[in-house]
């Protein structure tokens, strides 16, 4: 029996953990620091995946995107089912429970960048129902307060 519930601050060890089977390690205070963030924020949702035996074996974070170039819409922000307990519909009722929540704010469309490398991932969405609409590279620039030259000179 799965219980797809709102996250809560005591979930932070756990998620901390399947952050890093997804790629992103981070540890148990870091985690609960961004999960007090998000959790503050009712644009956000955090939905788990709870079991009486195994504890919680999937998370699903969405938000509300509020940008120029289109109307709002709900962007899945991360996504990660227990490999132990793959394919046996978690992450369907996760993603649904993000959709249950975006149409119920109003919202008409969910939205998910994925990792061309999480090839796992692209056929699980189109079998959600979600069609691929093009492909992006992804730029990061590191910045700080000081700026480039105070970082060059020490
Ligand atoms: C992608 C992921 C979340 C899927 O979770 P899951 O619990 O295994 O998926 P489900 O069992 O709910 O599968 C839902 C449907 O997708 C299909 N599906 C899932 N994985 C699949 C795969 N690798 N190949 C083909 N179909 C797949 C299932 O057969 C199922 O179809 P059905 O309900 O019509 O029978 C999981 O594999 C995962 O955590 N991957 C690593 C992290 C990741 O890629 N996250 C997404 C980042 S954007």
């Amino acid at each position: 029996m799965i219980d797809i519930r709102p996250a809560t601050g005591s979930d932070a060890p756990r998620l901390a953990q399947l952050s890093g089977v997804l790629g992103y390690p981070v540890s148990s205070d870091a985690m609960g620091q961004r999960l007090q963030r998000v959790l503050a924020r009712a644009e956000d949702m955090i939905f788990v995946a709870d079991t009486p035996a195994a504890g919680i074996v999937g998370w699903i974070h969405g938000a509300e995107r509020d940008t120029l170039e289109s109307d709002l819409r709900c962007e899945i922000l991360g996504l990660v089912v227990d490999p132990e307990r793959r394919n046996q519909g978690v992450g369907r009722r996760l993603v649904t429970a993000i959709e249950a929540w975006a149409a119920a704010r109003g919202l008409e469309e969910v939205a998910v960048r994925s990792n061309i490398t999480r090839v796992e991932s692209h056929p699980f969405y189109e079998r959600m129902g979600y069609a691929r609409v093009k492909t992006s590279h992804i730029y990061r620039k590191p910045v700080s307060k000081r700026g480039p030259d105070a970082r060059r000179s020490g």
